[in-house]
Protein backbone atom coordinates (compact mmCIF):
# COMPACT_ATOMS: atom_id res chain seq x y z
CA UNK A 1 0.00 0.00 0.00
CA UNK A 2 1.54 3.20 -1.00
CA UNK A 3 1.62 6.42 1.50
CA UNK A 4 -0.85 8.74 1.21
CA UNK A 5 -0.34 11.76 -0.56
CA UNK A 6 -1.23 15.34 -0.10
CA UNK A 7 -4.47 16.07 -1.61
CA UNK A 8 -4.76 17.47 -4.92
CA UNK A 9 -6.41 21.41 -4.65
CA UNK A 10 -8.41 20.86 -7.82
CA UNK A 11 -10.78 18.25 -5.43
CA UNK A 12 -10.01 19.38 -2.71
CA UNK A 13 -13.24 21.80 -2.71
CA UNK A 14 -17.06 21.09 -3.63
CA UNK A 15 -19.90 23.18 -4.08
CA UNK A 16 -22.16 21.98 -0.99
CA UNK A 17 -24.91 20.18 -2.40
CA UNK A 18 -27.57 19.93 0.30
CA UNK A 19 -30.96 20.98 -0.36
CA UNK A 20 -29.76 21.10 -4.13
CA UNK A 21 -32.40 17.53 -4.66
CA UNK A 22 -28.81 15.96 -4.83
CA UNK A 23 -29.81 12.21 -3.80
CA UNK A 24 -26.82 11.34 -2.63
CA UNK A 25 -27.11 14.28 0.30
CA UNK A 26 -30.77 14.95 0.65
CA UNK A 27 -31.33 11.16 2.02
CA UNK A 28 -29.95 11.77 5.91
CA UNK A 29 -29.56 14.64 8.47
CA UNK A 30 -26.60 16.83 7.79
CA UNK A 31 -24.48 15.10 10.55
CA UNK A 32 -24.32 11.85 8.45
CA UNK A 33 -21.56 11.61 5.78
CA UNK A 34 -23.30 10.52 2.60
CA UNK A 35 -20.94 7.76 0.97
CA UNK A 36 -23.50 5.82 -0.72
CA UNK A 37 -24.95 6.39 -4.23
CA UNK A 38 -21.97 6.17 -6.83
CA UNK A 39 -21.48 10.12 -8.11
CA UNK A 40 -19.02 12.33 -6.43
CA UNK A 41 -18.68 15.54 -5.20
CA UNK A 42 -16.23 17.02 -7.37
CA UNK A 43 -17.35 19.95 -10.21
CA UNK A 44 -16.58 18.64 -13.62
CA UNK A 45 -13.88 19.73 -15.49
CA UNK A 46 -13.50 23.45 -16.34
CA UNK A 47 -13.71 22.07 -20.51
CA UNK A 48 -17.34 20.67 -19.92
CA UNK A 49 -18.71 23.23 -17.67
CA UNK A 50 -17.68 25.25 -20.70
CA UNK A 51 -18.79 23.35 -23.71
CA UNK A 52 -22.48 23.04 -21.34
CA UNK A 53 -22.41 26.95 -20.75
CA UNK A 54 -21.72 27.40 -24.84
CA UNK A 55 -24.39 24.98 -25.23
CA UNK A 56 -27.02 27.55 -22.98
CA UNK A 57 -25.82 30.40 -24.91
CA UNK A 58 -27.23 29.08 -28.19
CA UNK A 59 -30.33 29.18 -26.70
CA UNK A 60 -32.88 26.71 -28.03
CA UNK A 61 -33.39 23.44 -26.84
CA UNK A 62 -35.92 21.17 -29.07
CA UNK A 63 -35.82 18.23 -29.78
CA UNK A 64 -32.33 16.90 -30.68
CA UNK A 65 -30.95 13.80 -32.15
CA UNK A 66 -27.04 12.33 -31.98
CA UNK A 67 -25.53 15.55 -32.86
CA UNK A 68 -23.06 15.08 -35.93
CA UNK A 69 -19.75 14.95 -33.48
CA UNK A 70 -21.11 12.58 -30.49
CA UNK A 71 -20.16 9.62 -31.62
CA UNK A 72 -16.76 10.61 -33.64
CA UNK A 73 -15.90 11.71 -29.70
CA UNK A 74 -16.67 8.56 -28.11
CA UNK A 75 -14.39 6.74 -30.29
CA UNK A 76 -11.78 9.04 -30.20
CA UNK A 77 -12.24 8.36 -26.56
CA UNK A 78 -12.46 4.94 -26.77
CA UNK A 79 -9.56 4.26 -29.14
CA UNK A 80 -7.11 6.58 -27.04
CA UNK A 81 -8.23 4.86 -23.92
CA UNK A 82 -8.98 1.09 -24.64
CA UNK A 83 -7.44 1.06 -28.17
CA UNK A 84 -10.74 0.07 -29.41
CA UNK A 85 -11.69 1.39 -32.88
CA UNK A 86 -15.62 1.44 -33.30
CA UNK A 87 -17.74 2.31 -36.25
CA UNK A 88 -19.34 5.57 -35.14
CA UNK A 89 -22.70 4.22 -37.17
CA UNK A 90 -23.15 1.77 -34.61
CA UNK A 91 -23.15 4.06 -31.78
CA UNK A 92 -26.59 5.56 -30.60
CA UNK A 93 -27.02 8.25 -27.76
CA UNK A 94 -29.47 6.73 -24.60
CA UNK A 95 -30.24 9.07 -21.53
CA UNK A 96 -28.63 6.20 -19.35
CA UNK A 97 -26.96 2.98 -18.67
CA UNK A 98 -29.70 1.64 -16.91
CA UNK A 99 -32.14 2.59 -19.39
CA UNK A 100 -30.01 1.01 -22.16
CA UNK A 101 -29.61 -2.66 -19.82
CA UNK A 102 -34.32 -1.93 -20.05
CA UNK A 103 -34.01 -1.39 -23.34
CA UNK A 104 -32.04 -4.26 -23.89
CA UNK A 105 -33.79 -6.50 -22.11
CA UNK A 106 -36.79 -5.41 -24.20
CA UNK A 107 -35.33 -5.67 -27.36
CA UNK A 108 -33.34 -8.91 -27.23
CA UNK A 109 -35.47 -11.36 -24.97
CA UNK A 110 -39.50 -12.20 -24.52
CA UNK A 111 -41.61 -12.04 -21.40
CA UNK A 112 -40.90 -15.00 -19.04
CA UNK A 113 -36.98 -15.18 -20.46
CA UNK A 114 -34.15 -15.12 -17.96
CA UNK A 115 -31.23 -12.76 -17.82
CA UNK A 116 -27.89 -13.89 -16.00
CA UNK A 117 -25.88 -11.59 -14.16
CA UNK A 118 -23.16 -12.16 -11.44
CA UNK A 119 -23.85 -11.18 -7.85
CA UNK A 120 -23.12 -9.50 -5.89
CA UNK A 121 -24.09 -6.21 -8.64
CA UNK A 122 -25.42 -2.91 -8.70
CA UNK A 123 -29.51 -2.99 -8.14
CA UNK A 124 -30.58 -2.23 -10.90
CA UNK A 125 -29.04 -5.69 -12.59
CA UNK A 126 -31.17 -7.35 -9.74
CA UNK A 127 -34.72 -5.75 -10.41
CA UNK A 128 -34.63 -4.32 -13.60
CA UNK A 129 -35.50 -7.77 -15.01
CA UNK A 130 -38.69 -8.37 -12.97
CA UNK A 131 -39.87 -4.96 -14.14
CA UNK A 132 -39.85 -6.17 -17.66
CA UNK A 133 -41.31 -9.64 -17.12
CA UNK A 134 -38.31 -11.49 -17.47
CA UNK A 135 -36.49 -13.31 -15.10
CA UNK A 136 -33.43 -12.22 -13.14
CA UNK A 137 -30.88 -15.30 -13.08
CA UNK A 138 -28.08 -14.87 -10.26
CA UNK A 139 -25.12 -16.60 -10.29
CA UNK A 140 -22.24 -15.59 -7.50
CA UNK A 141 -18.68 -14.20 -7.67
CA UNK A 142 -16.64 -16.57 -5.25
CA UNK A 143 -14.32 -14.87 -3.41
CA UNK A 144 -10.56 -16.25 -4.71
CA UNK A 145 -7.37 -15.02 -3.12
CA UNK A 146 -5.73 -16.17 -5.98
CA UNK A 147 -7.50 -13.51 -8.22
CA UNK A 148 -5.91 -10.46 -8.30
CA UNK A 149 -9.22 -8.91 -7.33
CA UNK A 150 -9.85 -11.18 -4.96
CA UNK A 151 -12.87 -12.35 -6.83
CA UNK A 152 -13.40 -14.86 -10.03
CA UNK A 153 -16.30 -16.39 -11.95
CA UNK A 154 -17.39 -19.72 -11.00
CA UNK A 155 -18.33 -21.14 -14.58
CA UNK A 156 -19.57 -24.57 -13.82
CA UNK A 157 -22.16 -22.50 -11.82
CA UNK A 158 -22.79 -20.34 -14.58
CA UNK A 159 -23.50 -23.40 -16.82
CA UNK A 160 -25.26 -24.83 -14.23
CA UNK A 161 -27.77 -21.75 -14.00
CA UNK A 162 -28.74 -22.17 -17.69
CA UNK A 163 -32.28 -23.38 -18.86
CA UNK A 164 -33.92 -22.94 -22.19
CA UNK A 165 -35.32 -19.89 -21.19
CA UNK A 166 -31.95 -18.07 -20.68
CA UNK A 167 -31.20 -15.53 -23.63
CA UNK A 168 -29.00 -12.94 -21.86
CA UNK A 169 -25.59 -11.97 -20.02
CA UNK A 170 -25.66 -8.40 -17.97
CA UNK A 171 -21.86 -8.17 -17.84
CA UNK A 172 -20.88 -5.30 -15.42
CA UNK A 173 -17.24 -4.89 -16.48
CA UNK A 174 -15.34 -3.52 -14.62
CA UNK A 175 -17.97 -4.89 -11.77
CA UNK A 176 -20.28 -3.02 -9.44
CA UNK A 177 -19.56 -3.15 -6.42
CA UNK A 178 -16.00 -5.81 -6.65
CA UNK A 179 -14.33 -3.39 -8.77
CA UNK A 180 -12.82 -6.26 -10.64
CA UNK A 181 -11.62 -5.95 -13.79
CA UNK A 182 -12.28 -9.25 -15.94
CA UNK A 183 -9.45 -10.16 -17.73
CA UNK A 184 -9.33 -11.33 -21.10
CA UNK A 185 -8.69 -15.34 -20.11
CA UNK A 186 -12.18 -14.45 -18.16
CA UNK A 187 -13.58 -12.64 -21.02
CA UNK A 188 -13.22 -15.27 -23.15
CA UNK A 189 -14.44 -18.48 -21.59
CA UNK A 190 -17.69 -16.33 -21.38
CA UNK A 191 -17.57 -15.75 -24.42
CA UNK A 192 -17.69 -19.07 -25.39
CA UNK A 193 -19.97 -19.76 -22.57
CA UNK A 194 -22.21 -17.75 -24.44
CA UNK A 195 -21.90 -18.78 -27.88
CA UNK A 196 -22.22 -22.54 -26.54
CA UNK A 197 -25.39 -21.27 -25.09
CA UNK A 198 -27.18 -19.48 -27.40
CA UNK A 199 -26.50 -16.55 -25.20
CA UNK A 200 -26.40 -12.74 -26.33
CA UNK A 201 -23.96 -10.44 -24.10
CA UNK A 202 -24.50 -7.20 -23.21
CA UNK A 203 -21.41 -5.29 -20.98
CA UNK A 204 -22.70 -2.21 -18.86
CA UNK A 205 -18.80 -0.81 -19.09
CA UNK A 206 -19.69 2.50 -17.02
CA UNK A 207 -16.57 2.29 -15.06
CA UNK A 208 -14.12 1.44 -17.56
CA UNK A 209 -12.46 4.99 -17.53
CA UNK A 210 -11.84 4.28 -13.81
CA UNK A 211 -9.30 1.97 -13.94
CA UNK A 212 -7.05 2.20 -10.87
CA UNK A 213 -4.38 -0.68 -11.58
CA UNK A 214 -2.13 -1.53 -14.17
CA UNK A 215 -4.27 -3.79 -15.79
CA UNK A 216 -5.97 -3.14 -19.46
CA UNK A 217 -9.88 -2.69 -19.28
CA UNK A 218 -10.44 -5.14 -22.53
CA UNK A 219 -13.77 -4.46 -23.74
CA UNK A 220 -16.08 -7.52 -24.44
CA UNK A 221 -16.66 -6.47 -27.60
CA UNK A 222 -12.93 -6.23 -28.68
CA UNK A 223 -12.55 -9.49 -28.39
CA UNK A 224 -12.11 -12.12 -31.55
CA UNK A 225 -15.46 -14.11 -31.07
CA UNK A 226 -18.48 -14.50 -32.30
CA UNK A 227 -20.07 -13.71 -28.92
CA UNK A 228 -18.26 -10.03 -29.29
CA UNK A 229 -19.04 -9.70 -32.97
CA UNK A 230 -22.99 -9.18 -31.35
CA UNK A 231 -22.37 -7.85 -28.07
CA UNK A 232 -24.24 -4.36 -27.11
CA UNK A 233 -21.77 -2.59 -24.98
CA UNK A 234 -22.92 0.46 -22.61
CA UNK A 235 -20.95 3.30 -22.05
CA UNK A 236 -21.56 6.82 -20.81
CA UNK A 237 -19.40 9.80 -19.47
CA UNK A 238 -21.38 9.91 -15.80
CA UNK A 239 -19.26 8.42 -13.70
CA UNK A 240 -15.89 9.30 -15.15
CA UNK A 241 -16.45 12.90 -15.47
CA UNK A 242 -19.38 13.31 -12.77
CA UNK A 243 -22.41 13.85 -15.57
CA UNK A 244 -25.13 11.27 -13.99
CA UNK A 245 -27.53 14.31 -13.76
CA UNK A 246 -27.35 15.45 -17.30
CA UNK A 247 -29.02 11.79 -18.58
CA UNK A 248 -26.24 10.99 -21.17
CA UNK A 249 -25.06 7.86 -22.29
CA UNK A 250 -24.71 5.67 -25.48
CA UNK A 251 -25.18 2.09 -26.64
CA UNK A 252 -22.62 0.45 -29.43
CA UNK A 253 -24.88 -1.69 -31.22
CA UNK A 254 -23.64 -3.57 -34.28
CA UNK A 255 -26.40 -4.86 -35.54
CA UNK A 256 -28.39 -1.85 -37.88
CA UNK A 257 -31.55 -3.30 -37.25
CA UNK A 258 -31.00 -3.95 -34.01
CA UNK A 259 -30.14 -0.20 -33.57
CA UNK A 260 -33.15 0.98 -35.61
CA UNK A 261 -35.08 -0.90 -32.82
CA UNK A 262 -33.33 0.44 -29.60
CA UNK A 263 -35.38 2.82 -28.59
CA UNK A 264 -38.29 2.12 -30.14
CA UNK A 265 -38.22 -1.04 -28.19
CA UNK A 266 -38.69 1.26 -25.14
CA UNK A 267 -42.56 1.76 -26.23
CA UNK A 268 -42.64 5.57 -25.68
CA UNK A 269 -41.14 5.27 -22.60
CA UNK A 270 -37.27 6.67 -23.37
CA UNK A 271 -37.04 9.71 -24.36
CA UNK A 272 -33.87 11.43 -26.56
CA UNK A 273 -31.06 12.59 -24.53
CA UNK A 274 -30.78 16.25 -23.63
CA UNK A 275 -28.84 18.75 -25.67
CA UNK A 276 -26.96 19.55 -22.58
CA UNK A 277 -25.94 15.71 -21.95
CA UNK A 278 -24.59 15.45 -25.34
CA UNK A 279 -22.38 18.98 -25.30
CA UNK A 280 -21.13 17.55 -21.63
CA UNK A 281 -20.32 14.22 -23.42
CA UNK A 282 -18.74 15.42 -26.29
CA UNK A 283 -16.49 17.49 -24.07
CA UNK A 284 -15.47 15.07 -21.87
CA UNK A 285 -14.49 12.74 -23.62
CA UNK A 286 -12.92 14.68 -26.53
CA UNK A 287 -11.28 17.05 -23.88
CA UNK A 288 -11.41 15.44 -20.19
CA UNK A 289 -8.47 13.00 -20.47
CA UNK A 290 -5.64 15.31 -18.30
CA UNK A 291 -8.81 15.87 -15.54
CA UNK A 292 -9.53 11.89 -15.55
CA UNK A 293 -5.94 10.92 -14.86
CA UNK A 294 -5.63 13.36 -11.68
CA UNK A 295 -9.15 12.10 -10.73
CA UNK A 296 -7.27 8.23 -10.82
CA UNK A 297 -4.58 9.14 -8.91
CA UNK A 298 -6.65 11.08 -6.06
CA UNK A 299 -8.86 7.51 -6.26
CA UNK A 300 -6.09 5.50 -5.81
CA UNK A 301 -5.14 7.54 -2.57
CA UNK A 302 -8.47 7.60 -1.54
CA UNK A 303 -8.59 3.57 -1.97
CA UNK A 304 -5.60 2.75 -0.51
CA UNK A 305 -6.86 5.15 2.74
CA UNK A 306 -9.75 3.35 3.54
CA UNK A 307 -8.56 -0.65 2.77
CA UNK A 308 -6.29 0.49 5.29
CA UNK A 309 -8.84 1.91 7.71
CA UNK A 310 -10.69 -1.10 7.10
CA UNK A 311 -8.29 -3.48 7.74
CA UNK A 312 -7.89 -2.15 11.39
CA UNK A 313 -10.95 -2.55 12.35
CA UNK A 314 -11.45 -6.18 14.10
CA UNK A 315 -14.03 -7.94 11.83
CA UNK A 316 -13.48 -5.53 8.35
CA UNK A 317 -12.67 -7.53 5.29
CA UNK A 318 -12.33 -5.87 2.42
CA UNK A 319 -10.63 -6.59 -0.91
CA UNK A 320 -8.94 -4.53 -3.38
CA UNK A 321 -10.70 -2.82 -6.19
CA UNK A 322 -8.88 -2.40 -9.33
CA UNK A 323 -11.28 0.08 -10.85
CA UNK A 324 -14.29 2.29 -9.79
CA UNK A 325 -13.94 4.44 -6.44
CA UNK A 326 -16.26 1.93 -4.37
CA UNK A 327 -14.53 -0.48 -1.60
CA UNK A 328 -16.60 -3.27 -0.75
CA UNK A 329 -16.84 -4.32 2.73
CA UNK A 330 -17.60 -7.90 4.59
CA UNK A 331 -18.42 -7.04 7.94
CA UNK A 332 -19.91 -10.69 8.79
CA UNK A 333 -17.41 -11.10 11.35
CA UNK A 334 -18.10 -8.27 13.48
CA UNK A 335 -21.21 -10.29 14.83
CA UNK A 336 -23.32 -7.03 13.61
CA UNK A 337 -26.50 -7.64 12.39
CA UNK A 338 -26.94 -4.52 10.37
CA UNK A 339 -23.65 -2.77 9.79
CA UNK A 340 -25.53 -0.64 7.51
CA UNK A 341 -27.72 0.93 10.45
CA UNK A 342 -24.84 1.03 12.37
CA UNK A 343 -22.80 3.36 10.11
CA UNK A 344 -25.50 5.46 9.65
CA UNK A 345 -25.76 5.39 13.52
CA UNK A 346 -22.32 6.83 13.70
CA UNK A 347 -22.63 9.49 11.25
CA UNK A 348 -21.56 8.06 8.06
CA UNK A 349 -24.19 6.44 5.27
CA UNK A 350 -22.94 3.42 2.87
CA UNK A 351 -24.51 1.87 0.38
CA UNK A 352 -26.20 -1.43 1.99
CA UNK A 353 -25.37 -4.96 0.74
CA UNK A 354 -28.76 -5.98 1.31
CA UNK A 355 -29.42 -3.92 -2.10
CA UNK A 356 -26.72 -5.79 -3.81
CA UNK A 357 -28.01 -8.85 -3.07
CA UNK A 358 -25.26 -9.40 -0.30
CA UNK A 359 -26.56 -9.13 3.59
CA UNK A 360 -23.21 -7.82 5.89
CA UNK A 361 -22.00 -6.28 3.72
CA UNK A 362 -21.93 -2.14 3.00
CA UNK A 363 -20.45 -0.30 0.13
CA UNK A 364 -18.48 2.93 0.21
CA UNK A 365 -17.67 5.60 -2.22
CA UNK A 366 -14.26 7.17 -1.91
CA UNK A 367 -14.66 10.04 -4.26
CA UNK A 368 -15.03 13.15 -2.21
CA UNK A 369 -12.60 15.38 -0.57
CA UNK A 370 -9.86 13.77 1.21
CA UNK A 371 -10.97 15.66 4.38
CA UNK A 372 -14.23 14.19 4.62
CA UNK A 373 -12.87 11.02 3.74
CA UNK A 374 -11.09 10.86 6.48
CA UNK A 375 -13.81 11.81 8.74
CA UNK A 376 -16.29 9.32 7.10
CA UNK A 377 -13.98 6.48 7.80
CA UNK A 378 -13.24 8.00 11.64
CA UNK A 379 -16.86 7.32 11.91
CA UNK A 380 -16.88 3.88 10.38
CA UNK A 381 -14.05 3.13 13.01
CA UNK A 382 -16.86 4.43 15.67
CA UNK A 383 -19.26 2.00 13.94
CA UNK A 384 -17.61 -1.04 14.87
C1 LIG B 1 -22.70 -0.64 -13.17
C2 LIG B 1 -23.55 0.57 -13.29
N1 LIG B 1 -24.37 0.69 -14.34
C3 LIG B 1 -25.17 1.77 -14.49
C4 LIG B 1 -25.15 2.79 -13.54
C5 LIG B 1 -26.05 3.97 -13.73
O1 LIG B 1 -25.95 4.45 -15.01
P1 LIG B 1 -26.90 5.62 -15.54
O2 LIG B 1 -26.89 6.69 -14.49
O3 LIG B 1 -26.28 6.03 -16.82
O4 LIG B 1 -28.25 5.02 -15.72
C6 LIG B 1 -24.30 2.70 -12.44
C7 LIG B 1 -24.29 3.75 -11.43
O5 LIG B 1 -23.70 3.64 -10.40
C8 LIG B 1 -23.49 1.56 -12.31
O6 LIG B 1 -22.64 1.43 -11.29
Amino acid sequence: MSTPRPPDPSFAQCPDRRHTGAEKWDRWPEDVIPVWVADMDFQAPPEVLEAIQARVNHGVFGYTADPPGFAPALATHLEALHGWRIDPATVVGTPGVVTGLALSARLLTAPGDEILTFSPVYPPFLSLPGAAERRSVRVGLVRDASASSGWSIDHDALQAAVTPRTKLLWLCHPHNPTGTVFSRVDLLALADFAARNAIRVVSDEIWADLILDDVPHVPFATLDHPAAASCITLVTPSKTWNLAGLGCAAAIIPDASERKRWRPSGGGLVPMVNPLGYAAAEAAWLHGDPWRRRLVALLCDHRDRALAAVAAIPGLEATRPQATYLVWIDCRKTGNADPFAACVAAGVGPSDGRDFAAPGFIRLNTACPTDRLERALDRLRRAF
